[in-house]
């Protein structure tokens, strides 16, 4: 999907631009100077900000996008001979261009899923081979939160996989890209300034990949050591994975616009209630199949494979599946409806009416 997109755009959340209060933020923080690397009064607020939200002993890494921070994040754990159980098709396996392997220089132990969710039982039996020099040793479990299929893992599924990973004397990441909309959606704690924190560091959770950018920030996201424990190492991978920004009090201003005044939480549950009201107006349509469960920002549909074309050129979105043609069947082929913090009623309403239309 490449060039200008005219039409409201379900082709990823990464499609949204910057949201007022993020770009406000940037503009105040550009007044005279201030010291590099993370040494300016941004930063320090961020830290601050991090410690109330996440827990006391969280360090947090302002970085410059997704894959930085699951690289760097993962790479301050592992030893040379270690690697990571993750989900086969995460976003780590086949859309980070190769960096875990190449960058961070770890293989991925990946399990095959139906809706990309891990549980205990099938990492425990990925667990061979420990102390054998001729197996690469698994170290870190990496989860999604939300996954690449829209669908969340509950608090109580992710104290599951803690308690066993940390049994087992392994470390708990999740790339949380999308934390906020599974935040928001969970409504997890006593009270909306306890989401983040209740479905992350009070269910074991050691490293996060806190998004940003598709929540409405412009390139900013953070490693957050939930643990205190990988800081020490953390300070120094980040500078040799590239993400320490010189200029970081910008990315900090915008990490702090989006946990002051539940920034955060208001984008999120603007993409997560277009996401569901655009279910609600497709299911039982004839010819649409809701293929996931909408749980997050995303809708997964089956579409007639001939109405695509030209649904895509006035709303754009992407392709997830061709599935193979059956005879006597339409053919379908799984489609990805992702809102943002962007998407508005109409644009929901308009695209619902196209696709009942054709
Ligand atoms: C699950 C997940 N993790 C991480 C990322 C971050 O990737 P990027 O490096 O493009 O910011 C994405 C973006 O699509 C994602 O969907």
């Amino acid at each position: 999907m490449a060039g200008k997109i005219t039409g409201p755009s379900f082709g990823s959340d990464n499609h949204a631009g910057i949201h007022p209060e993020v770009l406000k933020a940037i503009g105040e923080a550009n007044v005279g100077y201030a010291s590099a690397y993370g040494a300016d009064p941004w930063t320090e607020r961020l830290s601050a900000l991090v410690k109330k939200v996440f827990g006391e002993r969280t360090e947090c890494f302002p970085v410059f996008n997704g894959t930085g921070a699951n690289v760097a994040a993962l790479s301050a754990v592992l030893k040379r001979y270690e690697g990571v159980i993750c989900a086969e098709k995460s976003h780590i396996d086949v859309d980070e261009g190769g960096a875990p392997e190449s960058i961070g220089g770890f293989k991925l132990l990946t399990i095959p899923t139906k809706d990309q969710k891990l549980t205990v039982s099938v990492i425990r039996e990925k667990l061979t081979r420990r102390g054998d020099a001729h197996a690469v040793q698994p170290r870190v479990i990496s989860i999604t939160q939300s996954t690449e299929l829209g669908t969340i893992y509950s608090c109580e599924e992710i104290h599951a996989i803690s308690n066993f990973a940390h049994a087992e004397g392994l470390v708990l990441h999740m790339d949380g890209a999308r934390i906020a909309n599974a935040a928001a959606s969970l409504q997890a704690g006593g009270s909306a300034n306890e989401y983040l924190r209740a479905c992350t560091t009070d269910v074991g959770v050691d490293l996060l990949s806190f998004g940003g950018t598709k929540n409405g920030l412009m390139g900013a996201e953070a490693v957050l050591d939930l643990t205190g424990k990988f800081a020490t190492d953390l300070r120094f991978i980040q500078k040799q994975s590239m993400q320490l920004a010189s200029k970081m009090r910008f990315c900090s201003a915008q990490l702090i616009a989006a946990l002051e005044n539940d920034l955060w939480r208001r984008n999120a549950e603007q993409a997560n209630g277009m996401a569901r009201l655009l279910e609600s107006k497709i299911r039982g349509v004839p010819g649409v199949t809701i293929a996931q469960k909408v749980e997050a920002n995303a809708v997964f549909a089956k579409l007639p494979k001939k109405i695509i074309p030209g649904l895509q050129a006035q709303f754009p979105f992407y392709v997830w599946e061709e599935l193979p043609e059956v005879p006597g069947e339409t053919p379908v082929s799984v489609v990805r409806l992702m809102c943002s913090f962007q998407t508005t009623e109409s644009d929901v309403l308009a695209l619902a009416r196209a696709i009942l239309s054709t």
